[in-house]
């Protein structure tokens, strides 16, 4: 009896380690990030800030056109970017840029940002986040398959 017993045990810890290895070790299997392109970088002239999307790196063959991600791309001068999350750094809601206010406006709770992304106004706590970028054979490529947040960005 004694035996059986804490051979039960033995495959319940067995089954209860499960979760808890799996989340113990999910930083080692998630997956790199991966630079992508938004395109020629002479589509995004200086001094203006443009729409641009990509295919999200890590994305499942059934995500369909659930794997275009969104982004607004400033060329703030000549080989010089800044590209922003199109999502609100408060509840996620995606942000319009309006060239004539030169803002960049939530529709949820009336967020606003500067066009650094800079938080200029309503319940964000932060500036937009940002994407890693460079210039490549012409090209503007993003750091992209993760959600940019605080990590790489305080
Ligand atoms: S989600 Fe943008 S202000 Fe709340």
């Amino acid at each position: 009896m004694f035996r059986f017993g804490a051979a039960l045990l033995g495959v319940g810890g067995a089954i209860a380690a499960v979760p808890i290895l799996g989340t113990l070790l999910a930083p080692a299997r998630r997956q790199a990030s991966a630079w992508v392109s938004l395109g020629s970088a002479e589509a995004f002239p200086p001094g203006q800030t443009r729409f641009a999307t990509f295919l999200n790196p890590i994305r499942q063959p059934t995500d369909g056109d659930a794997a275009k991600t969104a982004c607004w791309v400033r060329c703030i001068s000549p080989g010089k970017y800044q590209v922003f999350a199109v999502n609100c750094a408060h509840l996620g809601c995606p942000v319009r840029w309006f060239a004539q206010s030169r803002l960049f406006m939530c529709p949820c709770h009336g967020g606003a940002y500067y066009e650094d992304g800079s938080r200029a106004a309503g319940p964000p706590p932060r500036g937009l986040f940002e994407y890693p970028w460079k210039i490549d054979g012409g090209n503007l490529l993003i750091e992209a398959g993760h959600l940019p947040g605080l990590e790489q960005s305080t």
